[in-house]
């Protein structure tokens, strides 16, 4: 007996899921401090641009591949590639579409527990107690203070809250594509953003909270994330520049002596980075979740005629109101308000939220509410992310070894326990987290948009995907889209990862008249004279991952081959 398809139950529903999928930890926490970092303005113009010819076109092609694949019975990628390319190799393209989303599953509910762990910690009190030391509490909570230091279960440590997580990720995935993932979603997402809206409020109403730092205003708080200039601090015998700030007050004391000079740059001289063009690609990336390996396995439980154009457009839309209009207004002006320029640069995505927006919470009238309520923001945000992590896995997981809900939630819960308990041991500088979204997060990501664009363009056909897209499409795309999507997206991508190499890999310091070559420490880890052992043993955790993915991807490929026997005498 064919087994019964699963589909959203309405078309609410799968864009309020794919929106929760998007909106995530990287709207409330990486985008601000991405955005500050690069000086505000000028980084939105990277990141529209790349919204405009990366995020928004792959969205397109995964929903519309995605659908497609669905009415083959197909919800993984690598099932999805199958149907669509019919050739033995077309399977293993697909692979990383199952690596990437239970990799970055692995460590995202990490911190998933850390945002439930806040807030239950901040409602009790314990982050306004008199005399607390951010820094400290983090490295012990998270375990970034030593290796092994964070496997304790009491009220103040991680160890409850992970448990909880996973429970409630796994149970609701065992619930489904209607009953669970569309059911948080649905309540999660306008809770969220109900919440959002409040503190919103509060930070931009709090007008100059010290009278005597008449500066640490909300104007010039929104200034500091959104102006669209910078300064540069050079190096005085040889001109070269060391460093950049979104502010001259943010530059640290290190860099205010004799040694150094700064230069401030206008627009152009701040977009002439491709640093920050890597940034904004890599944050599009990041939060619409494309490249995941999720929003075509979400797609695909779509039917035949459902618009796929409209909706991918309000789900992005949605979740770029909650990055730019919400994310982008709250962390980053309420940060500066209260500990100024200087207490925001150089504090990292993590720092930035879970050290420094705590004390400003504690400086603020009425503080205990707020703290707690923006940390249950952040673990709404991602839960409906985590969920769709696990659902590609779940998809492949079944329809590829033809096993039960059961088992396949049982055997993901398996394989993403050995990688969360690894990134929870292993937690001394948060390296195995940091080198798992590196080399996972980051690179494969660029990887699989670049498979999936160019399928769609090339493989597929610019002509046939526009027809398959457009099936019970609410809107036409523009035609300009069709140039773009066929070579002007594969070309901008491979530019970029050609630069993210040589910064990243080769760390060129892209100056011809003066090159440097300093490879980062992500390469200095793994083949440098001092390497790291728990950075080799994340980048052999992603080489077992890999290899154990391609194993299950032939196996897969036998069941499927069988099945393609038994429907052709079937017709
Ligand atoms: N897109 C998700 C986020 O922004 C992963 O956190």
């Amino acid at each position: 007996m064919a087994k019964i398809q699963e589909a959203w139950s309405s078309r609410l529903g799968v864009i309020l899921a794919v929106a929760g999928s998007a909106v995530g930890l990287g709207n409330f926490l990486r985008f601000p401090g991405q955005a500050a970092q690069y000086g505000g303005g000028a980084f939105m113009i990277a990141y529209f641009v790349s919204l405009l010819i990366v995020g928004i076109p792959i969205c397109w092609t995964e929903w519309t591949l995605g659908r497609y694949g669905g009415r083959f019975g197909f919800h993984s990628t690598s099932g999805i590639f199958h149907a669509l390319l019919r050739k033995p190799w077309g399977k293993y393209l697909g692979v990383i579409g199952f690596i990437v989303p239970v990799m970055i599953y692995m460590y995202y509910v990490y911190i998933e527990a850390w945002c439930l762990g806040y807030a239950v910690n901040a409602l009790s009190g314990r982050l306004s107690e008199p005399g607390i030391n951010y820094g400290e509490f983090f490295g012990r909570f998270t375990g970034a203070g030593g290796d092994g230091i964070a496997l304790h279960f009491g009220l103040g440590d991680v160890g409850i809250f992970l448990v909880l997580v996973y429970l409630l990720n796994f149970f609701f995935i065992y619930r489904g594509i209607t009953k669970g993932i569309e059911t948080v979603c649905k309540i999660a997402m306008p809770a969220l953003i109900a919440i959002a809206i409040i503190i919103l409020v509060r930070v931009l109403t709090l007008g100059t909270p010290d009278a005597a730092k008449p500066d640490q205003n909300v104007i010039n708080g929104l200034g500091f994330m959104w102006n669209p200039s910078s300064v540069a601090v050079l190096d005085a015998a040889t001109g070269t520049e060391v460093a950049r700030y979104p502010d001259a007050a943010a530059i640290p004391a290190a860099y205010q002596t004799e040694a150094f000079t700064q230069k401030a740059l206008n627009l152009w001289q701040t977009l002439f980075n491709p640093q920050l063009w890597l940034a904004a690609a890599g944050q599009i990336f990041f939060s619409l979740s494309v490249g995941f390996g999720v929003i075509i396995t979400y797609a695909s439980y779509l039917r035949k005629k459902d618009d796929v154009v409209l909706s991918g457009l309000t789900a992005s839309a949605t979740n770029e109101f909650c990055e730019v209009g919400l994310g982008g207004l709250i962390t980053v002006p309420a940060a500066f308000m209260f500990l100024g320029a200087a207490g925001i640069v150089g504090q990292g995505t993590f720092g930035l939220g879970f050290n420094v927006l705590p004390e400003v919470f504690a400086r603020m009238p009425g503080g205990q509410i707020f703290a707690s309520s923006f940390f249950l923001l952040l673990f709404l945000a991602a839960i409906t992310s985590s969920l769709s992590m696990l659902q590609p896995g779940i998809a492949f997981l079944e329809e590829g070894l033809g096993i039960e809900r059961k088992a396949s939630v049982a055997l993901l819960g398996l394989v993403t326990a050995i990688g969360t308990m690894f990134v929870w041991y292993f937690s001394a500088d948060l390296k195995a987290l940091d080198t798992i979204d590196f080399w996972v997060g980051t690179v494969m990501l660029f990887v699989q948009a670049t498979i999936l664009i160019i399928i769609f363009g090339w493989v597929v056909g610019i002509e046939k995907g526009w027809q398959i897209a457009h099936e019970g499409a609410e809107m036409r795309i523009p035609d300009i889209f069709k140039v773009i999507i066929k070579y002007i997206t594969p070309a901008f991508l491979v530019a970029i990862f050609v630069m993210f190499t040589l910064k990243n890999v080769f760390g060129w310091n892209f100056s011809f008249s003066a090159p440097e070559f300093n490879p980062t420490a992500y390469v200095q880890d793994l083949v440098g004279d001092k390497p790291n052992h728990v950075a080799r043993l994340s980048v052999g955790l992603i080489a077992i991952m890999t290899v154990f993915s391609l194993l299950l991807v032939n196996i897969a490929g036998k069941v499927w081959a069988k099945r393609d026997i038994i429907e052709k005498e079937n017709h």
